[in-house]
């Protein structure tokens, strides 16, 4: 089969590697993909969001199986334009999708049908919401509604810091996603990334998986895109998942249904573990980055059916298997990330690197140049190790990550120290 990924992050690059992998794969094309995505499959210069472009390559090439990679072109409906001209893809349409897309859309289905959640209040007035934060008090959390690139929500430890967020979203920072606000109950415990391939209909929990979304050292600064990555995560033991399937994903999957919004693709909760059990801090659309990373290094089954059973309403028939091995993603990022950051910078050692045993070095923003390797985006590389346990695939990863050469890149030291402290 001939296979198109849309997308250029990690999240795509760990996918092609999966997908070129199965023995169904005939030739494989990502658009537009990165210099790493290069090395494993033909990249086409097409932005995810050309629908009209992505639409024609698929008829050019007459590809079988498209697989869409980030949120935006889900929201704004690339699989419903895929599913109109008769070509098959994995991901939601935007109907589905919505339930990344409108964090209000979200909030309201889990007052409908009872999923534990953080309790929450719109707002698009400043002097409104700045009263709402008085009442409540510190902690608490203001988000931009729409879309963020996962640096939409800030946690304000104090209700001066929280009324200045909701005038900055307000005030345009994050463009039209932030004309209306939330502002949420502030809810404690310990974050988990929860995934489960979802067909419309059936559902099929993915392996567990934490992230990192602060930026600094010891869970520091603010929230980025994610700056590395495990599998499993130790606090999502099988009562854990049992709960969150029962209370959380199936309910949601049903309620989609019901309103005529069937999701077809892989639910991402994430999710905010405390002594009451799992709670709903947001769903996304798409796999995590860098949390698919891991996944895909954990993998033992051929994606690319599963990818396709989820499309076509099968996947009762799919069952996946898991190695047992641990996986860890290390982020590299460009210096100032997620705050502003430069491109350009030139890259060296990845081959050593990626020569350790257990190691492959996935690529998000990097574009090779007269053989040179630069920087060419804020999240740049994920160092991704298997090992016996969590600290072996940790070790590995520095290992890995301090043989890469790269003055203008940054990575936490202290991935994975969560679950080590257990
Ligand atoms: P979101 O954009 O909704 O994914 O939020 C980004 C991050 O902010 C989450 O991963 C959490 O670390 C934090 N966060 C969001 N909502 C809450 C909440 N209600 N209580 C505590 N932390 C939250
Ligand atoms: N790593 C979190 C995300 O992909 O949104």
């Amino acid at each position: 089969m001939d296979i198109l990924v849309v997308g250029s992050g990690g999240r795509e690059h760990a996918l092609c590697w999966a997908i070129a992998d199965s023995p169904l794969t005939e030739r494989l094309f990502c658009a537009p993909g990165n210099a790493g995505i290069a090395e494993i499959a033909r990249t086409v210069d097409i932005d995810p969001m050309d629908f009209d472009g992505i639409l024609g390559f698929c008829r050019s090439e007459a590809i079988d199986f498209v697989v869409v990679g980030p949120e935006a072109p889900l929201v704004a409906g690339l699989v419903d334009r895929l599913d109109a001209a008769g070509i098959k893809a994995f991901g939601p349409s935007a109907a589905g999708a919505v339930l990344e897309g409108s964090k209000a859309f979200t909030k309201e289905l889990c007052a409908e049908v009872g999923i534990p959640t953080a309790a929450y209040e719109r707002f698009t007035d400043l002097e409104a919401a700045a009263a709402h934060i008085q009442a409540m008090g510190a902690p608490i959390v203001v988000k931009a509604d729409g879309l963020a690139a996962g640096k939409g929500a800030i946690v304000a430890e104090d209700v001066e810091t929280a009324i200045q967020a909701a005038g900055e979203i307000l005030g345009g920072r994050f463009g039209a996603a932030g004309a209306e606000i939330v502002i949420e109950e502030f809810l404690h415990g310990e974050e988990a990334s929860f995934f489960a391939l979802a067909d419309g209909e059936s559902v099929l929990p993915l392996a567990t998986a934490q992230d990192h979304k602060r930026v600094g050292d010891g869970d520091t600064g603010p929230n980025t895109g994610g700056m590395g990555a495990y599998s499993p995560a130790p606090v999502m033991d099988d009562a854990m998942v049992e709960a969150t399937m029962s209370r959380i994903i199936e309910p949601t999957i049903r309620a989609m249904a019901e309103k005529g919004r069937p999701f077809k693709g892989v639910l991402f909760a994430g999710l905010m573990i405390n002594e009451a059990g799992p709670h709903l801090i947001e769903y996304n659309c798409r796999f995590g980055d860098p949390e698919c990373q891991v996944l895909m290094a954990r993998l033992r089954s051929d994606v690319l059916p599963a990818l396709m059973a989820t499309a076509d309403g099968q996947l009762r028939n799919v069952d996946l298997r898991w190695r047992d091995d641990a996986a860890m993603v290390v982020v590299m990022a460009a210096n100032g990330y997620p705050e502003s950051y430069e491109k350009g910078s030139e890259i060296a050692g990845l081959g050593p690197a990626g020569e350790l045993p257990g190691v492959t070095v996935f690529h998000a923003g990097t574009l090779r140049d007269d053989g040179r390797l630069l920087a060419n985006g804020g999240r740049v590389l994920g160092v991704t190790a298997s090992g016996a346990d969590i600290e072996a695939a940790r070790a590995r990863a520095y290992e890995a990550v301090d043989i890469i050469d790269w003055p203008g890149g940054f990575c936490r030291r202290d991935i994975g120290a969560r679950a080590l402290r257990r």
